[in-house]
């Protein structure tokens, strides 16, 4: 049974990697869409293999083929790709159909120019949507209709949570905070496992210890709804272990960089906006 809060669209995804795939299984598993409804476009014959043998999706070596039927493309390729399929797309998609692009850094103005067309639609999306836990940011231009708005946050919301925000500014700071946060998570991650085999822990124990720590400390977080301050304050006892480990936390400037890392990607997504 199809989802029945949305209205039914065709969908055809541009690019079939790995973005496209997570999408695309979410999409199917809630029911968003059926496999009949989906196309995609494929250089790869061995993806579009495995994408139509996987999903019961319709696979196709040329763009325009893919997006013939569809209600909605999703643009899931890399950027420098994105030339081609402006040469390929442009001037080609008809006024009812609504583009969505995932790409990282491409504007809304980049992607309406490229493809002579008005109905845009810009998500951010995060790694964990590979296993339905991604953070998405989004954004459209005006001329994107209420169904489209609608279809695409239906899409969204199967690959993890989203935000909407009606001004493109915000995609810069989803780039520099959830888009390439996952990175700075694994890397602290990364360290307290090796800090667990520093003090004497077998490996196998501080990838447990360190990964459910993490998980635990998000998931209290969320459902308590409590400041993160109050939270650590709970764990730290007067002249105790966890004050230690804090003061050397502090002493390196850890909070400090955390929010210098996220500026230096707000600056470095801003420039690389610029062209
Ligand atoms: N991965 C993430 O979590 C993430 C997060 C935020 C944003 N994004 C954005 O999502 C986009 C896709 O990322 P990805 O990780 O899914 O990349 P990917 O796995 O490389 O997928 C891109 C796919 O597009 C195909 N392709 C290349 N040229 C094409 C063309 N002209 N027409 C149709 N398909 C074409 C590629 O085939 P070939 O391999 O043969 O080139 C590849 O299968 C990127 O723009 C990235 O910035 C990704």
């Amino acid at each position: 049974m199809i989802n029945r809060d949305v209205p039914a669209m065709k969908l055809a995804f541009i690019g079939g990697g790995t973005m496209a795939e997570a999408i695309l299984r979410g999409v199917l598993d809630a029911q968003v869409a059926a496999p009949t409804d989906v196309a995609i476009g494929e250089p790869r014959p061995e993806r579009r293999q495995f994408l139509s043998s996987e999903f019961g999706v319709q696979a196709h070596q040329g763009n325009l083929d893919a997006v013939k039927e569809a209600d909605l493309l999703i643009l899931a390729i890399k950027p420098q790709d994105l030339p081609v399929i402006f040469q390929e797309l442009g001037e080609r998609l008809r006024p009812e159909q609504a583009v969505v692009s995932i790409i990282a850094g491409a504007k809304m103005s980049t992607l309406s120019k490229g493809l002579s067309h008005e109905s845009i639609i810009r998500v951010m999306p995060n790694t964990p949507a590979q296993i339905g836990q991604g953070m998405s940011m989004w954004t459209c231009s005006r001329q994107v209709s209420d169904q489209h708005r609608e279809f695409t946050r239906s899409i969204v919301s199967t690959v993890g949570k989203e935000i909407y925000v009606d001004d493109e500014k915000y995609m810069d700071m989803a780039t520099a905070l959830s888009a390439s946060g996952p990175a700075y998570v694994f890397m602290i991650i990364e360290a307290l496992i090796d800090a667990g085999v520093y003090v004497g822990l077998p490996r196998d124990m501080a990838r447990t210890m360190a990964l459910q720590t993490v998980y635990g400390s998000t998931q209290m977080v969320m459902e308590t709804g409590r400041h993160p301050a109050d939270l650590k304050d709970m764990v730290v006892s007067p002249g105790g272990t966890t004050a230690e480990g804090l003061q050397v936390l502090e002493r390196a400037g850890v909070p400090a960089a955390i929010v210098d890392a996220v500026n230096a990607a707000f600056q470095k997504s801003i420039k690389l906006g610029q062209g």
